[in-house]
Order: structure tokens, then sequence, then C-alpha cells
């Protein structure tokens, strides 16, 4: 089976690619398809975002499609940034902008540390050219922290703590991530969701 992932995002395809290994699809990105048009992300939930994506790209294309949506969470502010992480500050050029998470400790410089959790949420939508969508949700627990720390991984992972550890997401290994984080979580569903539906 043919799956087109919604994404020209490498990082994204990488990552996917390599979950989805063994299973019996070939996998295909837009960079396949570079006439298939860029879908405005202006729901506001991941799945209203996740689900918009995936539908376009598998009518365009007439093909299974694939696509997710991801952001940050904070308790103390209501569930923001949420799905406007990648340009929480206002003059931020994109999601890997330090802007954004000096911004969000800026905002939480009064939060208690007992009161700063938060969570990263991953939906991905598996469409079909015929409008059927599934989704798979995957979360991450956690708390923010004070300062950055560490040089890995991306977006907000220097400032957040995965829950029960000492060390941001920006401190730890891509295979250590993986297997805490919201995006490996909802990977995994689909993964177990994928390998159901080939067998049978
Ligand atoms: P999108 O799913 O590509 O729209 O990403 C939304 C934004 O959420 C990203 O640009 C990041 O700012 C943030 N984000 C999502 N997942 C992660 C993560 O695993 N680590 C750090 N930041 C993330």
């Amino acid at each position: 089976m043919d799956i087109v992932l919604a994404t020209r995002n490498r990082k994204k395809i990488e990552e996917i690619s390599r979950i989805t290994a063994g299973l019996p699809i070939h996998v295909l990105s837009l960079e396949d398809f570079p006439a298939c048009p860029e879908t405005v992300e202006d729901r506001d939930t991941f799945e209203g975002n996740a689900v918009k994506k995936a539908l376009e790209v598998a009518v365009f294309t007439n093909r299974p499609a694939l696509s997710d949506d991801s952001g940050l969470e904070v308790d103390a502010l209501g569930g923001k940034p949420g799905v406007y992480s990648a340009r929480y500050a206002p003059d931020a050029a994109n999601g890997n902008d330090p802007k954004n998470y000096l911004k969000l400790l800026d905002d939480l410089a009064a939060t208690p540390d007992e009161k700063r959790s938060a969570r990263f949420v991953c939906c991905i939508a598996l469409a079909f050219p015929d409008n059927r969508v599934e989704t798979f949700f995957g979360r991450a627990e956690g708390r923010i922290s004070r300062e950055p720390r560490g040089q890995k991984g991306f977006g907000y992972d220097p400032v957040f703590f995965p829950l029960g550890f000492d060390r941001t997401f920006a401190e730890m290994s891509a295979a250590e991530k993986d297997a805490l984080s919201h995006r490996g979580k909802a990977l995994e569903k689909l993964a177990g969701f994928l390998r159901t539906v080939l067998k049978g």
C-alpha cells in the first residue's frame, strides 16, 4: 500500500519511515507531488488541523495520506500555546525559534514549580481518498523548566522535563526521546493499526 506523508519536513519523514519500517507500505511524501497545494492550518484543535491536512492530500493524490499536528499545552496558561506553538512569540520565524520558549519562560516567571505542569500533544490522521479518516493521539506529560537546558531536539525541547526526569528532552538522545514522546506514542498506535489492517 502507498501512503503519502503530508509533509515536506525531512525530520518527520525520517521519523515516520523509521517507525513504519517492516510494514508492507511504500512511503511517499509531498516531494513526490510538488503540485499538491499547501494546507492552511486554521483549525483550533490538533485533530482539526491534522484531519484537514490528511484529507486534502488524500483527495489530491488519490492515495491514503498521513499528517500530524502537535504542540505544547501549559496548564498555567490555560492550555497555551497549543495549536499556536510554532508561532507563540509574535516575531518568531518558525517553531524552532528560541524566541518561542523564551517568551514561554517569561510568561511563567511568576509561576511556582508545582504549577508548571505541561504536556506535548500529537494527533496523527490517516485519511483515505473516500474521505474515511482514522486518528491516533499521543501525549507526553511533564513540566516547564526555569531556564533552557540541552542542545538536542527542536522547538520547546530545552524547557520541557518529561515526567519523572530531571533532564529536558534537549538533553536526551533521539531514541530516549522517541520512547517518551507524544509523537513516538501516536506513531506506535498508528503502526499497530497498520499491522492489523495489512494482515486482514
Ligand atoms: P507542527 O506539528 O509541525 O505544526 O509543530 C508545532 C510546534 O510545536 C513545533 O514547531 C514546535 O514548536 C512544537 N513542538 C511539537 N512537537 C515538539 C517536540 O517534540 N519538541 C519540541 N517542540 C515541539
